[in-house]
């Protein structure tokens, strides 16, 4: 961990003392009780199992856990379409909504009931069975923010269908590795999306992406802004024409009957190398995990309204806009387009329309919200709102105090919580109603979650001290691994300490028990709560043919969390220039994705380097956040250095 990062950030910490304790009516009307923390791991996994879920065939044994794979609620059989939206039909509940949808064009609204969700998603599965989809057959899905991703995603869960959804900022090139990865023989798209007012070449970029993935054979597209795209004959077909016909009722198209440790998903993420890893989450542990987490984390009642307001191709929507919220019935909202378009007022109008009781975002959106001002959250009658949450990155106490006075009346408690796509579901988090908070402190593992902070030796520390976070038991929703890459698995989690889970989050615990999460300790960076790898970045930038050598690492920013760097020489020493850096933004934005794309590049001759030839990736942080130099002694010149700080000082070339 940086030394300096980390002190700064502690020193903000040591400074924080504000305290928030449950408001008593909160308390008394809260889904998590006090005594919930008392509940042994065994019997609280057990009960949630049992309660969270309807089960075909209930199971017969909580846990397997052979270090580094952990097997849960053995012998038992479910589906999880079953589970998220059949069952609430069944009991009576068909007429609630399941989704209040706001697209980004306004006037663009479309409400779906429980009884709705069910017919598109039957209909969706019968036309993807008649395409030869079944269980085990992987699906990927490349779309925006409009219901039909979520219908397509339990379309496939009601067949046992693995997906893997990317996100519709990907790059083709991002959406074909990940296909290429998993195998996937049919793709769910659409012809564009709606990002600020813009149009998004979703259906161009998939073409593009077809043609290095030999596996998929088939694809459907959906209608959104019937902008012209090229549809392949015999390969590629309009979603309304593919369900035109198929029959809308349950019987027509039962839910398959799956196991317990089934493939449910994979979801690709960065990692310390160029190669996103393809994290594995099966079915019940999964299911139970994001259900439980999300009754009592966001203290959802029968009537609420919840909005998350992250995107599905994100592990947050996956497991809080879709399974965990359809599982346990709750009505959601879910909005298109960004949080500005086609003003700042944008969210402030969706909450007083819908009335939502919670809202649970990331700390780059309250930010940015920050930024713009509080006085179009002042335009709006915000009052519906009962309880905040915010996840993807460690928030400044700042931005946490004016999340809950501008957008929670100064009443709502804010729950930070601490999770990654690994995890699958939230694990470090205040319960409201319970819980004591601490403006940018995740405060306690959930009940059933086993974390701790240790040091590099792997010894707990004491309060008040820094060090890893590691989680010491398995838990429901935890990764089964990475696909087909068990030694990568093995190798990035479980052989950095003896017998835990290493996060690769830096935090410490405070007098009190609390966790204060510090940020990545690896080469990831966190742009926006995206995790972003540097060597993925860095292989972009190579990957351009005047780039000789690239080195990329992230620095703080106040909006984004952190920006990225990139440090370039190019071929034959030539001198960069403000348009050959556009250039390779460019570049690498179509390489991964938009968001990839380095907030700066500094041209430089040559990169620091030990004498072994290893880029000191240390000092090109130091010198990005403008810091004193640490350790400059290995490296083989040290007056190159000294001339990159020159350069990046002269020539910012910022968005
Ligand atoms: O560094 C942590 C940060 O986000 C990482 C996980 O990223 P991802 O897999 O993309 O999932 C993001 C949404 C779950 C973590 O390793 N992170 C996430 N939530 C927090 C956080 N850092 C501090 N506080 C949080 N609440």
């Amino acid at each position: 961990m940086s030394t300096a990062v980390e002190s700064r950030t502690i020193d903000t910490l040591l400074l924080e003392e504000r305290r928030y304790p449950p408001p008593p009516e909160f308390a008394a009307e809260a889904n998590a009780k006090p005594d919930i923390y008392s509940r042994s791991f065994e019997d609280f996994w057990e009960t949630e199992g049992r309660e969270r879920v309807t089960w075909f065939e209930p199971f017969t044994k909580l846990l397997e856990w052979e270090l580094p794979y952990a097997k849960w609620y053995l012998g038992g059989k479910l589906n999880v379409c079953f589970n998220c939206v059949d069952r609430h039909v069944a009991a009576g509940n068909g007429d609630k909504v399941a989704y209040y949808w706001e697209g980004e064009p306004e006037g663009d609204r479309r409400e779906l009931t429980f009884a709705d969700l069910q017919r598109e998603v039957v209909r969706f599965a019968n036309a993807l069975r008649k395409l030869g989809v079944r269980k085990g057959t992987a699906v990927a899905i490349y779309m925006g923010m409009v219901p039909e991703l979520a219908v397509a995603m339990l379309a496939c869960t009601r067949l046992g269908a693995p997906h893997t959804v990317v996100f519709g900022g990907f790059s083709a090139e991002s959406l074909a590795g990940r296909m290429n990865d998993m195998g996937c023989e049919l793709l769910i798209t659409q012809d564009e999306g709606w990002r600020a007012g813009k149009p998004v070449p979703l259906k161009l970029n998939a073409d593009e992406a077809l043609a290095s993935s030999p596996s998929v054979k088939q694809t459907i597209v959906l209608r959104r802004t019937g902008g012209g795209v090229s549809m392949q004959e015999g390969r590629d077909r309009w979603w309304d024409e593919v369900i035109d016909g198929e029959p809308d009722d349950a019987e027509s198209c039962p839910c398959e009957p799956m196991e317990s440790e089934d493939l449910l998903y994979l979801l690709y993420t960065s990692g310390t190398t160029a190669k996103p890893k393809g994290i594995v989450h099966t079915t019940a542990g999964y299911l139970v995990g994001v259900a439980a987490t999300h009754h009592y984390i966001f203290d959802v009642k029968p009537d609420s309204v919840y909005w998350c307001a992250a995107d599905i191709g994100w592990v947050t929507g996956h497991s809080y806009i879709v399974y965990g919220p359809l599982c346990n019935g709750t009505t959601g909202i879910i909005y298109e387009g960004v949080p500005n378009y086609p003003d700042p007022e944008r969210w402030w109008e969706i909450v007083e329309r819908y009335r939502p009781d919670i809202l649970y975002t990331a700390p780059t959106a309250i930010r940015s919200h920050m930024k713009w001002g509080a006085e179009h959250a002042q335009k709006h009658d915000l009052s519906s709102l009962r309880l905040l949450g915010t996840v993807g990155e460690p928030i400044n106490p700042e931005a946490w105090v004016w999340y809950r006075e501008h957008i929670g009346g100064d009443r709502t408690p804010v729950v930070d919580t601490w999770w990654q796509t690994e995890t699958g579901m939230i694990l470090i988090t205040p319960l409201p109603g319970v819980t004591t908070l601490k403006p940018g402190s995740a405060t306690r593992p959930f009940p059933g979650v086993d974390a701790a902070v240790v040091d590099d030796k792997g010894n707990e520390v004491g309060p008040g001290a820094g060090g890893y976070l590691v989680l010491k038991r398995p838990w429901p929703a935890m990764l089964r691994g990475i696909y087909q890459d068990d030694e990568r698995y093995r190798e990035t989690y479980w052989s950095r300490f003896e017998d835990v889970y290493f996060a690769g989050d830096g935090a410490r615990v405070d007098e009190d028990g609390d966790f204060w999460l510090l940020g990545r300790v690896d080469d990831v960076m966190n742009v926006s709560g995206h995790r972003i790898s540097t060597i993925e970045v860095e292989s972009a930038l190579v990957d351009h043919p005047e780039v000789a050598e690239a080195a990329v690492c992230g620095r703080k920013d106040e909006r984004t969390g952190q920006a990225i760097v990139g440090y370039v020489s190019l071929v034959g020493g030539r001198e960069g220039s403000l348009e050959k850096l556009e250039e390779l933004r460019n570049h690498v934005g179509k390489k991964i994705g938009p968001i990839a794309k380095p907030a700066n590049i500094v041209f430089t001759p040559e990169l620091p380097k030990t004498r072994s030839g290893k880029i000191m990736r240390r000092l090109l942080r130091d010198v990005a956040e403008n810091r004193e130099l640490g350790d400059t002694t290995t490296l083989a010149d040290p007056t190159v250095v000294e001339e990159i700080k020159q350069r990046a000082a002269t020539g910012k070339a910022e968005e």
